[in-house]
This record gives C-alpha cells, sequence and structure tokens, in this order.
C-alpha cells in the first residue's frame, strides 16, 4: 500500500515537473494535422498512457490485457513516445511482411543504447546497409546449416559433461537447481561455440552480461523523456547497463587479442569457432564490409548475447512444463528410451537419424506457452504509413505481443495447457510465415539464429530424459510448481526450477 503512495506521489509530481517545462513549448506548437490513429486507453497530459502499464512490471501481460479492451492493432503513448502494439496474426501480417521494410527499424533508446556494443551491434542497429552486411555474415558465415554442424563435438561433450554433472547428483541422491545447471550449460556451450574455449574472464563477463540485462529490464524515464535532459540525468538503470557494457567490451577486446595470437600459432581450437571466422575473414579481406577489430567483437558481444538467455529460457520451460505434466513426461521418456534402447551415451547423429516426434511437439509447445521473446525485439517505424486503415506515425515504437497471440483461445484451444500433440497435425513451422505462431519472429528482422538454439538445447534435452528420471522435491506436487516470470527482454522462469534426479540409464564415464 504504502509502495502504490509513493508510486502516486512520484507520478503526480513528474506530471507536474513535466507539464511545467513543456507547457511553454506547447504554447509556441503550431497544431498537427489530425491523424486517424489506433484506438488506444485514454492518456493524461506528458506521461501519455504510462499509468496503465503500472499494473503489472510483465509489459506483454498487462499489454494483451489492454489490447483485449481496445483491439489487436492499440496506439499507446509512453511520455513522449508513441508505441504500437500487435496483438492478432492479421495485424502481425500487415506489420512483418506487407509493411516488412517500414518496420525493419529497431528503437534506440537511453536503455537499448545500454545494450549495444559500440560502434552498433546488429541485432539493435537500425536497418540499413550497415546492419545488411553483418546479418550477412551472420547467416552466410557463422550461423550456416554446415557451420551449426560444424560445433557437433562442441555440443556432444558439453551434453556429456552435463550429464556427468547431474548423475554425481543422482549418486548422493541430492537437489539440483536446474534453472542453474541450464545457465552454465548454454553460457559455456555458445562460449565455446564463439570462441573455441572457456577464457579467464568468462564469469566476469557472463555476470557483467546478466547485471545489464537487469538494469536494461523495464522503460526507464530516459527511454520515455528522450527530449528531457533532466530525466537522462536521472535514468540510473540505463547508466549502469554502461558500465556493465563497458565492462563486456573490454573483456571481448583482451579475448579477441588472445584468440588473434592464437590463431597466429596455428591452434585448431579456434579456427572453426565464430570468432576463427571472422578473423580469418579479416586476414583475407573477404568480408562484404571492412571487418574492423571493434565490428568482430560486435558479432561476437550478438552471438554471445542473443543465443544465451533464449536457450537457456527453452530447456528451462520445457523441464518445468513436463514436470507440471506427468503424462507428457512419461511419454517423451518412453519414446527416447525406446528410440536409443541399450546405449550409453546419444549423439547428435543418433538424433540425426531417429524419430523422436514426440520431443519435437515438446519442444514447439515450450516455444509455444514460453515465448522466448514475448514481444520480439522492438521495432521503430521508418516512415509514416497505413496500416489497416489506421495512420501510424514515422518514429512509432512497434512491439509485436506474440506471446499474447500464442496463448489467445480464438487461435489456441485450451491455450494456457500445455499440449504437445496439438502441433501433431499441424504444419505450424518455425519460419516466421505463420502469424499465429512466431517464437523466432519474421521477416527481415527475424532470428537468423535459430537452428544453433534448436541443437544447442535438443541433445542436452534428449540425454538428460534419456538417462534419468526427474522428480520434485521436498514432496512438491506437479501443481504447485511455480510459473511465474521475471520481468526482462526474455521471458525467464521468476524462482529456480529445483528438482531431484535419479539415474535409470547409466551414462557412459565422461
Ligand atoms: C531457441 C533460442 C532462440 C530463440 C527463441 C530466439 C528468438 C529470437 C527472436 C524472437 C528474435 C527477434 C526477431 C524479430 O524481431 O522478429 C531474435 C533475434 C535475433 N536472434 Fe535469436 N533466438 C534464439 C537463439 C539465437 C541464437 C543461438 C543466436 C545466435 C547465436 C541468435 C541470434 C539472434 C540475432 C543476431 C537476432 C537479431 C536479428 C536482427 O535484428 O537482424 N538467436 N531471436
Amino acid at each position: 500500500m504504502a509502495d502504490k503512495v509513493v508510486v502516486a506521489v512520484a507520478v503526480a509530481v513528474l506530471v507536474v515537473v513535466l507539464s511545467l517545462a513543456k507547457l511553454k513549448s506547447w504554447l509556441c506548437a503550431k497544431p498537427k494535422p489530425k491523424l486517424h490513429l489506433p484506438p488506444g486507453p485514454w492518456t493524461l497530459p506528458v506521461i501519455g498512457s504510462l499509468h496503465h502499464l503500472m499494473s503489472s512490471p510483465l509489459l506483454h501481460r498487462t499489454l494483451r490485457r489492454l489490447s483485449q479492451k481496445h483491439g489487436p492493432l492499440m496506439m499507446l503513448r509512453l511520455g513522449e513516445v508513441p508505441l504500437l502494439v500487435v496483438s492478432s496474426p492479421e495485424a502481425a501480417q500487415e506489420i512483418l511482411k506487407t509493411h516488412d521494410t517500414t518496420f525493419a527499424d529497431r528503437i534506440t533508446s537511453a536503455t537499448t543504447s545500454s545494450m549495444t556494443y559500440n560502434p552498433t551491434n546488429m541485432a539493435l542497429s537500425p536497418y540499413g546497409e550497415r546492419w545488411r552486411q553483418l546479418r550477412k555474415i551472420c547467416v552466410m558465415e557463422l550461423l550456416s546449416a554446415a557451420r551449426v554442424q560444424s560445433f557437433r563435438r562442441t555440443r556432444e561433450e558439453e551434453a556429456a559433461r552435463l550429464v556427468a554433472k547431474v548423475a554425481a547428483s543422482a549418486a548422493v541422491a541430492s537437489s539440483m537447481d536446474m534453472s542453474a545447471v541450464f545457465k552454465a550449460f548454454i553460457s559455456d556451450t555458445i562460449t565455446r561455440e564463439c570462441v573455441g574455449s572457456r577464457s579467464q574472464y568468462h564469469d566476469v563477463y557472463v555476470n557483467a552480461f546478466h547485471e545489464a540485462i537487469r538494469h536494461s529490464s523495464g522503460l526507464s524515464v530516459a527511454d520515455v523523456f528522450p527530449s528531457s535532459r533532466i530525466m537522462q540525468m536521472l535514468a540510473t538503470g540505463p547508466r549502469n547497463g554502461l558500465a556493465c557494457r563497458d565492462r563486456m567490451q573490454r573483456i571481448l577486446e583482451l579475448v579477441l587479442k588472445e584468440k588473434k595470437e592464437a590463431m597466429d600459432r596455428g591452434d585448431q581450437t579456434v579456427q572453426e569457432t565464430f570468432v576463427g571466422v571472422l578473423l580469418r575473414l579479416q586476414k583475407e579481406g573477404d568480408a562484404p564490409i571492412e571487418l574492423t577489430d571493434g565490428t568482430i567483437c560486435s558479432l561476437m558481444f550478438d552471438m554471445l548475447s542473443a543465443g544465451s538467455d533464449t536457450s537457456t529460457s527453452v530447456l528451462t520451460w520445457c523441464m518445468t512444463e513436463l514436470i507440471r505434466y506427468p503424462t507428457a513426461m512419461a511419454k517423451v521418456q518412453a519414446e527416447v528410451r525406446e528410440t536409443f534402447k541399450g546405449m550409453s551415451r546419444v549423439t547428435e547423429e543418433d538424433i540425426a537419424t531417429a524419430d523422436i516426434s514426440y520431443l519435437k511437439l515438446v519442444i514447439k509447445e515450450t516455444l509455444r506457452m514460453h515465448t522466448q521473446l514475448p514481444l520480439l525485439i522492438p521495432r521503430r517505424c521508418r516512415k509514416a504509413c497505413q496500416v489497416m486503415g489506421y495512420d501510424i506515425p514515422e518514429g512509432t515504437t512497434v512491439m509485436v505481443n506474440v506471446w499474447a497471440i500464442c496463448r489467445n483461445p480464438k487461435y489456441w484451444d485450451d491455450p494456457e495447457e500445455f499440449k504437445p500433440e496439438r502441433f501433431e497435425n499441424s504444419n505450424l513451422q518455425y519460419k516466421g510465415t505463420n502469424y499465429e505462431y512466431l517464437p523466432f519472429g519474421s521477416g527481415r528482422r527475424m532470428c537468423p539464429g535459430a537452428n544453433l538454439g534448436l541443437a544447442n538445447v535438443n541433445l542436452a534435452l534428449v540425454s538428460l530424459l534419456y538417462h534419468f528420471d526427474w522428480k520434485l522435491c521436498d514432496g512438491l506436487e506437479p501443481k504447485d510448481v511455480d510459473v511465474s516470470e521475471d520481468v526482462g527482454l526474455v521471458t525467464n522462469k521468476k524462482t529456480s526450477l529445483v528438482l531431484c534426479p535419479v539415474t535409470r540409464i547409466a551414462p557412459a564415464d565422461v
């Protein structure tokens, strides 16, 4: 209650201060032509619709509630910033397909800048020639099917280490914080794919990354009042994020220097990693843009950041839902145990030739219920246009609420239930062309790392389901498992998933 009073007083003070500051410019402003904007909730002077977003820190949930009232194309104003929220497959198709190039920009705000590698990383950089060339390098050189396949040994070694860790815990009947286990597993795997081995700075980097994510979660006053110098000064989140970004930047520079020296010595472990490929392109002058050390670091930053939290979230939610739905758990375990019968270790080659169709449905359903980026990565309207008969002004921030679409009963039966079978006779794919199911986004800015992300989770999941039975600890029942989400760009599970593994099929020694 006291918190709410403080928030209300803070909002009132903000309204008054900013009203006075803006009064002069309002009085002098010329009247603007009337636009036919999409509907939205009522607004207050200065703060616009911000007060509607205060009921929950989980933006995708609040926006779903508002769009249920105002429609699938909804306009809000966050301080000075117009925000378009898209909440139906039809509207998503308009934005991501029909007007793809118009909405292919990312937003630049105080918070995103604190997560943007200097000069600009690919995932958050504006649409344009530089982004196009960086994306080409990513798609053709770093994330191609052949490159993903070339990391097979790394994934097998990391999965074997994961299994050994769980087996050791099972041997002493100990419970495991699976959220932490998955975080470490994905972080180690993607680091090896990126630079070949864990560097001495690994933990410092990972901590700085998670701290930066924490600071950049939610909206800061600097984001919603970009023209106010006072607000830029008051906002601490982005500034703390910047400190973390600088730390990550320095570490990446040190790692790059180390890897360059290793390449010069002919070190094979570096050659076939992301950094090895980029250094080779740099040396040969064969890249579509000049690959400076800064650009290489920014691409390393992209791969490490885009590939870690997302995949960790898939693994964590997948195990969470399987433990909550024992019938699905029994079915998927029966499938993998029958398929790989007699093996003491499953490899990627075994998986590639096996028919593990139910496991694929389990992953698809996890990606529906827990869309890792519930609002995708926000876009920006590059030029004024009309969508579904409404005017969308240039500079509007656009969020596609794929989480809300994936849980809308209009498109999904029992959307709050975990039912992998729903995908059995459907041809919904990850390709970004089924607008009711967009776990990897769609259009020009669609995720280029889907194959790697899925490869990084597949073997780990199969191995854990094959070798171990999984129990809840402390007499917890499946219905008691907490499914609340943490605040952030990625929907992580708020509380740790703690499970007790029991070894069923002894794994081969690592
Ligand atoms: C299962 C794991 C993953 C999920 C669910 C996922 C999901 C997404 C989504 C929803 C977007 C935004 C797309 C849009 O705005 O339309 C995105 C962008 C991106 N993802 Fe992923 N991703 C995953 C794994 C990865 C991996 C492993 C990498 C690379 C190592 C990666 C690299 C990127 C990059 C670079 C972008 C930005 C693309 C651009 O702006 O052009 N992702 N991802």
